[in-house]
């Protein structure tokens, strides 16, 4: 037997991803996203949703641009905050003492301390409603050295990101490996 719950936003884990992006007078903005996701492999595109009435929402129509920050659960407490205040009467970066660094491939800074981060360049835009989707194609992501593993890739593992339960309002970090991917489901597959 299952419960309804009718029709709400409620799928778990989303990111709790930090999006940067310059404002009209080039200071530098962050604000967290729970809604958002890779949306396509080629070109290599991912999507965030954000509500008009953000500050950096000008700023992403503008520029054309944002960064994905991805941190790992050192960082809870700034990454909650990114997504109380406004840049339209804070500054986080100093308020937090983050850094921001200008990316040399699109307009939008990224977070220097961010373990995981995706320079995007915004292809299309769609009007949901309340949100507007940004797509951005990534043209480079960038991996703080401390969370490669052996072979030298981004391990998941190591950067252990902050993951978000909307629903709950809640902030998790990743459990642990269930299986390798198109691989774990092979005993079900009879023409091998
Ligand atoms: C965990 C979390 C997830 C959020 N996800 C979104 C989101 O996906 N889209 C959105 O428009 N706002 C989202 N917000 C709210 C914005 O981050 C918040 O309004 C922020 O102050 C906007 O910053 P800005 O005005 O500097 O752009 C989220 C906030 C939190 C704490």
């Amino acid at each position: 037997m299952k419960k309804s719950f009718g029709a709400k936003t409620l799928a778990y884990p989303t990111p709790a991803w930090v999006i940067g992006s310059y404002d009209k007078d080039d200071k530098p903005n962050v604000m967290t996203v729970a809604w958002g996701g890779i949306c396509c492999s080629k070109p290599p595109a991912i999507t965030v949703s954000l509500r008009k009435a953000t500050y950096s929402f000008a700023s992403l129509v503008e520029r054309k641009a944002y960064t994905v920050n991805i941190f790992s659960g050192k960082y809870v407490a700034e990454v909650d905050y990114y997504g109380i205040a406004s840049g339209r009467d804070h500054d986080k970066f100093d308020e937090t003492k983050l850094t921001p660094i200008q990316s040399d491939l699109v307009d939008a800074p990224y977070v220097d301390e961010a373990e995981l981060v995706l320079e995007c360049k915004v292809i299309q835009m769609f009007e949901l409603g309340l949100h507007t989707q940004f797509i951005g194609e990534i043209l480079d992501v960038k991996a703080d050295e401390s969370i490669l593993d052996e072979t030298g890739k981004p391990s998941i593992e190591k950067l252990n990101p902050i993951i978000y339960a909307p629903g709950m309002s809640n902030y998790y970090g990743i459990g642990s490996s269930l299986g390798k991917g198109y691989s774990t489901g092979m005993m079900f597959k009879k023409d091998k």
